[in-house]
């Protein structure tokens, strides 16, 4: 797969050439691809998402809208779905683009979506670079929180 964490980066390099390992121009070429696919009559609004996955493989997904518009499946649903349906494991990166090419941010729902297979720790390409989820979701609710409260 193109796409992958560059294991060839030794330790003794300097942190601004370790900076970012993962390979954002093949994760857009995968969202734009998934784009193709969108189903969004009502919005117009097609969107494309890609991931890499902790094994290296890549998982996309498609917004698919419903002429019952809160029933809406955000592209990210798409890609979730996927990771699970193809073997699970961690996501590592993730992006999303618009009809333009353009990075798009992912709306509120969808990050709680990804932080239940990202973690705190998982790289997000956003329209102002590549952030964590701990980020753009500060102290989220998780498993942790229901394990909280459970006696089994
Ligand atoms: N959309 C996504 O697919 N992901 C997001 O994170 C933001 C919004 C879709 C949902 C809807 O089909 C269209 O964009 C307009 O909101």
């Amino acid at each position: 797969m193109g796409v992958a964490i560059d294991s060839r980066m030794s330790s003794q390099e300097s942190p601004s050439a370790r900076a970012d390992p993962v390979d954002w121009d093949a994760l857009h070429s995968a969202a734009t691809a998934a784009r193709e696919s969108a189903y969004a009559p009502y919005s117009r609004f097609p969107v494309g998402a890609a991931a890499l996955v902790d094994d290296g493989r890549v998982v996309s997904g498609c917004n698919v809208e419903n002429a019952s518009y809160g029933l809406t499946l955000c592209a990210e649903c798409g890609l979730v779905s996927e990771l699970a349906r193809t073997g699970g494991g961690v996501l590592v990166a993730v992006c999303c683009v618009d009809a333009w090419g353009a990075w798009l941010m992912p709306c509120g729902r969808c990050r709680q979506l990804l932080y239940e297979f990202g973690g705190h720790d998982c790289a997000v390409r956003t329209p102002l670079g590549v952030q964590t989820l701990a980020d753009l979701l500060p102290q989220a609710f998780g498993r942790t929180d229901l394990a909280a409260v459970r006696d089994d």
